[in-house]
């Protein structure tokens, strides 16, 4: 696979992007990825891993409309840097079912190399770096920072009704807190206790502050 070509088509789709689904969110998840990989990798399973990593986002919906890319041209361009078919297909069910709100309503089963992925994905929207990335998003859509509405619970969260969160704290509830206990990998579940820990303190010192 023609490694440079598929990163270059994936930097131009999210180089622009303001809804935190941003380039850097995506190196940094190439990074989670590389740390909680098995040492034992062989090459081309990196390769899917990382390839999978930079071109995750590039299709999902909430990315600008003018930027997004359809399964098509990301077939079109996996295919054009060499990939075999069998990666090809790999990656675009990767892509296409790892993220928290397809996988609301029934647990899609990834393959071993897309488990790390979703790890990877979903550490990103843990810890410091996850809280910021929550009120940005959030501050994108108009959502209050908080409200007096209840968060909903995980069993009655849709993939379309999950996009329509009342405020930054609902999310807190109705996805970020609830990650650790869905993590795939044993190195992506230890980090993810680690920075869900913190999550929580920031919780606590948020109702310490803002209590009325
Ligand atoms: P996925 O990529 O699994 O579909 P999302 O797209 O829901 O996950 O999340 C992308 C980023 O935006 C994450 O950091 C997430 O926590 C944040 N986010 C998603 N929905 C909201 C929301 N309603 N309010 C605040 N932050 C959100
Ligand atoms: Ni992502």
């Amino acid at each position: 696979m023609d490694l440079e070509m598929i990163f270059e088509f994936a930097k131009g789709v999210l180089e622009s992007d303001a809804t935190g689904h941003d380039w850097r969110h995506t190196l940094r998840v190439e990074q989670n990825a590389l740390r909680i990989s098995p040492d034992d990798l062989a090459d081309e399973e990196l390769a899917v891993v990382r390839t999978a990593v930079w071109l995750h986002d590039t299709i999902d919906d909430k990315v600008d409309a003018s930027q997004r890319k359809s399964a098509d041209d990301v077939v079109a361009i996996l295919s054009e840097s060499g990939a075999t078919t069998a990666e090809v297909n790999e990656i675009l069910d990767i892509i296409q079912n790892l993220s928290y709100s397809k996988n609301l309503e029934r647990k899609y089963e990834l393959s071993a190399l897309g488990q790390i992925v979703q790890d990877a994905d979903r550490l990103d929207a843990l810890g410091a770096i996850g809280i910021a990335r929550a009120f940005y998003y959030g501050g994108h859509k108009g959502e209050p920072l908080y409200d007096d509405s209840r968060p909903r619970a995980f069993e009655d969260l849709t993939e379309a009704s999950y996009r329509e969160s009342s405020s930054v704290i609902n999310h807190f509830y109705e996805k970020l807190l609830l990650l650790e206990d869905s993590m795939n990998t044993v190195a992506g579940t230890t980090e993810a206790l680690k920075r869900t820990r913190f999550t929580r303190e920031y919780l606590e010192q948020l109702y310490n502050e803002i209590d009325e």
